[in-house]
């Protein structure tokens, strides 16, 4: 069906981290013409009005249309565990979110919250996400079949943990997990608008072995992902020093196995040594930037905007339930902060990029998602940027579309998502 989505626009042309303001045009009466789930063309309102007169008409009046939020990295399974209070990494894992995973090799629970965490992202504007799923192939039957079922594009994988320090109940075997894993890339990777991510969880929870069996499939599996944790806290480095006495650093690990290189998504990477920038960039490796998570879980500052400027992949992401919310505003507003405590305020262009175009390079889906043009998939969002009182007053002062949109990007929550589409269809009921 054809449909005409009528508001403000803004099309990037370019990385404004690395491209600056030019990269973006601002339509202040704009709109999106979409049929077959595609976007066709993005133009003036009265052009594309005067060129598809027969259309349906959806006029979202000022509200800013965009891309769907691009989430590169969160862990659907850790949905009722989210805001669990007091605990820094090493004991979070232990004592909320391990217990927590294991419930999952129940399909039934498995789905029910897989259907809770889609209900919540897509209510928040997410349209698509990176996901952990846990050790259990249910996990991943339930989050794929529901993702597909919403016809959303989703990447989604079966964590692989093996090594004694992963508790009894969530360990498994060098072989099993290889076996597992390709079981379901047959099963799902392809299907429809599915991704399979290959799932390392992160290195101190793995065996060499392990390791290499990711390594081997990713090679066998070349168009997956491969996600994994990088350098979040210091006491995981050090932890990670120790059983990994041999390795230059953190990252040279997963280099060795050939777990680096485009398509690989490290979550966090905050605390960085030069040697490991040069190679996160020369390699193509991809970083999901966590903001509320870093903040919430004590992990650090992540020097997002020097990432993102030196040309690595960066893709903002809420780390669901590590980070505190499922909204990706509230994310934005956390990597302002960050920035900010680190001396480099983003500008609202930038914010709006990592969550959308940059998190769609972060994950090899710019050519289908990230962008409101002509080819990309119609996946787009409606912003009321008047969503409260206080944010109507203060934008209503502002004197361009960035003044604007900045008081929703700092104080909006679901309430400024006005209308979600998924590959040209409006999600609804919204939640
Ligand atoms: N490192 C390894 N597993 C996890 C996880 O589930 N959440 C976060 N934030 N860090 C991790
Ligand atoms: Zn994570």
């Amino acid at each position: 069906m054809a449909r005409l989505i009528l508001g403000q626009t803004l099309e990037f042309e370019g990385n404004p981290l690395r491209e600056g303001l030019g990269a973006v045009r601002h339509r202040a009466r704009g709109g999106v013409f979409v049929e077959a789930a595609r976007i066709v063309a993005v133009d003036e309102a009265h052009a594309l009005k005067s060129s598809h007169p027969n259309a349906d008409i959806e006029d979202m009046g000022d509200a800013l249309l965009l891309p769907g939020f691009i989430d590169a990295h969160a862990h659907y399974p850790q949905t009722r565990i989210i805001a669990s209070w007091g605990k820094r990494l090493i004991d979070w894992l232990n004592r909320y979110t391990f217990p927590e995973e294991m419930r999952f090799g129940d399909a039934d629970y498995a789905a029910a919250v897989a259907r809770d965490y889609l209900d919540a992202s897509s209510s928040h504007g997410i349209t698509t996400a990176s996901i952990y799923c846990t050790v259990h192939p249910e996990s991943v039957d339930a989050m794929m079949a529901t993702a597909e079922a919403r016809g959303q594009r989703m990447a989604a994988g079966r964590v692989m943990m093996d090594r004694d320090t992963a508790p009894d109940g969530l360990r498994d075997t060098a072989e099993a997990s290889y076996i597992e894993s390709k079981a379901l890339i047959e099963r799902w990777h392809g299907h429809g608008r599915l991704t399979y991510a290959i799932t390392p969880r992160f290195a101190p929870t793995s065996t060499e072995a392990q390791l290499e069996a990711a390594g081997t499939l990713w090679a066998e599996h070349p168009d997956c992902l491969l996600q994994t944790h990088l350098s979040e806290q210091p006491e995981e480095i050090a932890w990670v020093a120790a059983l990994y006495p041999e390795d230059a650093d953190y990252f040279a690990i997963y280099e060795r196995f050939g777990l680096a290189g485009p398509g690989a998504v490290m979550g966090h990477a905050i605390h960085l040594t030069h040697r490991e920038r040069a190679a996160l960039h020369e390699s193509g490796t991809s970083i999901g930037h966590c903001p509320t998570s870093n903040t919430f879980i004590g992990s650090g500052l992540c020097d997002v905007a020097g990432l993102a400027e030196a040309g690595i992949p960066v893709g903002l992401a809420t780390d669901v339930g590590g980070g505190s919310s499922f909204s990706m505003l509230r994310t934005m507003a956390a990597a302002y902060e960050v920035g900010q405590l680190r001396g480099r305020a983003l500008h609202p262009a930038e914010l709006i990029w990592l969550a959308t175009g940059g998190a769609a390079e972060a994950l090899r889906m710019e050519h289908h998602i990230g962008r409101l043009a002509p080819g990309q998939d119609a996946d787009i969002i409606a912003l009321d940027l008047a969503s409260t009182p206080i944010i109507a007053a203060r934008a209503a002062r502002a004197e361009d579309v960035w003044e604007a949109v900045f008081p929703t990007i700092m104080m909006g929550d679901d309430r400024a998502i006005a209308r979600v589409w998924i590959a040209g269809a409006p999600v609804t009921p919204l939640g």
